[in-house]
């Protein structure tokens, strides 16, 4: 996880914004976790990953799994080192990844939207909302260059909602990257991409090759 006050670029100091300021519409107070068996959880829905710190040390601990596998970058797509003006990402967590690309470039807003919204310090370019986003239209979002989501495998009734808000919201050349496992894969390139179930293992194939590729990506014991 990259220090908050570590400046990337040579770019304007980074001022702090204050924690988690929401400004979106249909902004909610994050729900009172509940406690179950000594953790805590996110009362309501489908999502049964814990919310607590321990679940937050996890997420910011897998960022750093994340950054070693991509080899030091925050993504696969062209908005990764190309800024993207209007970022959304999607479930973001701790916000670990949005506040990264948020100090990377800082002439992007960069909005973490999640159910249970983990307030962390970031930058004056990143804002979290606290909503689901299965529940509404990505309308007041604007026009976005770029959505992310990562580890989302799970998360969502139907996937398809959220590619379809994905594409309707995104400006012309915009980008959707999804990181995920192959399952999510196989669903979403067959049925959006119009991709053959043999065309996306192959595809999941050669990636799981250049991940165990030494010569490319570097790995830590864990
Ligand atoms: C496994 S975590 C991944 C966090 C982050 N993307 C990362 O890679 O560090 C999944 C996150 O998605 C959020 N989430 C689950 N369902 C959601 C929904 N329907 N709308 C918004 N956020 C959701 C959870 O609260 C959790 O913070």
């Amino acid at each position: 996880m990259s220090d908050y006050y570590d400046d990337h670029d040579s770019g304007a100091p980074t001022e702090p914004s204050s924690v988690a300021s929401p400004t979106g519409p249909n902004n909610r107070e994050p729900p009172p976790p509940v406690e179950e068996n000594g953790r805590l959880y996110h009362p309501r829905g489908r999502y049964h990953f814990p919310s607590d710190q321990a679940e937050k040390d996890r997420l910011n601990l897998q960022h750093e799994a994340w950054l070693l596998t991509f080899n030091g970058e925050l993504g696969l797509c062209p908005k990764i080192r190309e800024m993207g003006h209007n970022v959304l990402d999607i479930g973001t967590g701790t916000g670990v990844w949005a506040i990264d690309y948020a100090l990377k470039h800082k002439g992007s807003m960069v909005t973490g939207l999640d159910i249970t919204g983990h307030p962390s310090p970031g930058p004056m370019n990143y804002k979290l909302e606290v909503d689901d986003c299965e529940d509404q239209d990505w309308q007041w979002l604007g026009n976005i260059d770029f959505v992310f989501a990562r580890a989302m495998t799970g998360c969502f009734e139907t996937m398809e909602y959220i590619v379809d808000q994905a594409k309707f919201h995104l400006r012309p050349n915009g980008w959707l990257e999804i990181q995920g496992l192959e399952g999510l894969c196989l669903r979403l390139f067959t049925q959006q991409l119009n991709w053959t179930r043999e065309q996306v293992l192959e595809f999941c194939s050669r990636a799981r090759q250049q991940l165990k590729d030494r010569n490319i990506h570097a790995y830590l014991p864990m």
